[in-house]
């Protein structure tokens, strides 16, 4: 199933031309992806908004606005704006769109501080002045009235699904209740695509389905970072927890030629391997499991690359004295809360030698200067050669794109994905029902 699915995300990606159009450049001269698809002939390609006549149409697009709200307002929009040429498509196609989405984790009834009504101005405002209308339901009334009040071209948003217990349950009623609802679903919710939600998993089964163009987006460059990648190929896990990404360190030493290991998960390695870590975060009970990736990793001539320097200070807060160490002189009194500069240019270095690249995680802890340095020099290299085309770059979950917006360099990478959980299960290898659901409709 997965192999299949990173075949019909290859495809996706040279059927849409604008799936790159959609976000950054894949390096000149790289003939990747055209060599990948040949061999893909056989496989099942997913429908796409190309497959789909939508003049006149209802069409239900699952959408992932889970944005980070202040004050009654989204904060960061990234995830309205790369969804939004999608909805402007289809509009500009005469569908009559209807959009879903959640927000928040509301467990099934209303909660007036996750509605989605802040986000249909939102969403106005990324579709370029289209009007957007709300429904302050998603399968009662008014949702009902507003979907058949739709003109050719118009947009309407429903409110939160999660408001509604059917939708996390995958409720064959409830996906049943949306469907009514409208004709055509197309799904363009990657970052929701490792959740079987009702308007996710049960609703794909039951209109003809299509991934959006953000979803054809996010899949192929997916696949063309770790599935048919151009080697050299290197992985950096950065963040707190090896306990977190266990899986996702397992999968990556068996497909990456060097995996870089950074943040406070790198402790744990370094303890394991007899290193003094002072107070620094290390999740000491988990040496055993350490140990067994690096023998794994040997065993598949996969390179570990951890910190050979550090930026220790005796706490996080902003103005304790920060200092160097090399990282067999770590304090028994302080803790390492960055790479060092040997580290950090090693790293930069390394990567010239890449090819393709995957990140994932911050190398320290980048919210509080100056241990946001590490992360920073790296991220800029990476940038850096990923703009004059030497590297595919492909970075995405939680912390990461933070990260790289802070460094400044995000817009540089090839591709940042929309998503966290999903974009982790996918570096896991596990099956994504998403994406399962959208295989499995354009077979049907
Ligand atoms: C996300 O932000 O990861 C997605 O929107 C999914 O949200 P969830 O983690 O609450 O399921
Ligand atoms: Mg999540």
């Amino acid at each position: 199933m997965r192999e299949g699915a990173s075949a019909a995300a290859l495809a996706l990606l040279r059927a849409g031309e604008r799936a790159a159009k959609e976000r950054q450049h894949l390096p000149e001269g790289r003939s990747r992806l055209g060599d990948a698809n040949e061999k893909t002939g056989t496989m099942p390609e997913l429908r796409t908004l190309d497959d789909l006549d939508v003049r006149g149409k209802r069409v239900l697009v699952r959408v992932d606005l889970n944005v980070p709200m202040k004050d009654g307002k989204p904060s960061d929009t990234t995830r309205i704006d790369r969804v939004a040429p999608t909805i402007d498509e289809l509009a500009r196609k005469g569908a009559r769109v209807i959009v879903l989405s959640h927000l928040g984790r509301p467990k099934g009834k209303p909660v007036a501080g996750y509605s989605l009504a802040p986000l249909a101005p939102a969403l106005e405002k990324s579709l370029g002045g289209r009007k957007v209308a709300f429904a302050r339901d998603s399968v009662g009334p008014e949702a009902r009235a507003v979907a058949a009040k739709l003109e050719d071209g118009q947009v309407a948003l429903l409110e939160n699904l999660r408001f509604e217990p059917g939708e996390e349950a995958n409720d064959a009623r409830f996906a049943k209740a949306l469907a009514a609802l409208g004709e055509l679903y197309v799904d363009d919710a990657f970052a929701c695509a490792h959740r079987a939600h009702a308007s996710v998993e049960a609703l794909a089964r039951l209109l003809p389905a299509a991934a959006g163009r953000l979803m054809e987006a996010e899949l192929g460059h997916l696949a063309a970072a770790l599935e048919k990648p151009e080697r050299p190929l290197s992985a950096l896990v950065g963040g707190a927890k090896v306990s977190t990404k266990l899986a996702l360190l397992g999968n990556l030493v068996a497909k990456v030629d060097s995996l870089v290991i950074g943040g406070a998960m790198a402790n744990t390695f370094l303890a394991a391997l007899g290193r003094q870590v002072g107070k620094s975060l290390c999740e000491h009970e988990l040496a055993e499991t350490a140990r067994a990736i690096l023998a794994s990793a040997a065993a598949r001539k996969c390179a570990i690359l951890l910190p050979t320097d550090a930026v220790v200070a005796a706490g996080l807060e902003a103005g304790s004295a920060a200092h160097v160490v090399d990282i067999e002189a770590v304090p028994a009194g302080e803790m390492i809360l960055d790479i060092g500069p040997r580290t950090a240019a090693a790293l930069a270095q390394h990567l010239e030698g890449c090819r393709t690249l995957v990140w994932n995680g911050p190398l320290g802890a980048f919210e509080t200067p100056p241990f946001d340095s590490g992360t920073n020099k790296v991220a800029r290299a990476a940038a850096a050669l990923s703009k004059a085309g030497k590297l595919l770059s492909v970075a995405g979950g939680g912390d990461t794109v933070a990260a790289l917006h802070h460094a400044g360099v995000a817009q540089d990478f090839s591709y940042v994905s929309t998503a966290g959980g999903a974009f982790l299960e996918w570096l896991e290898g596990k099956e994504l029902p998403g994406v399962a659901a959208l295989e499995a409709a354009a077979k049907a």
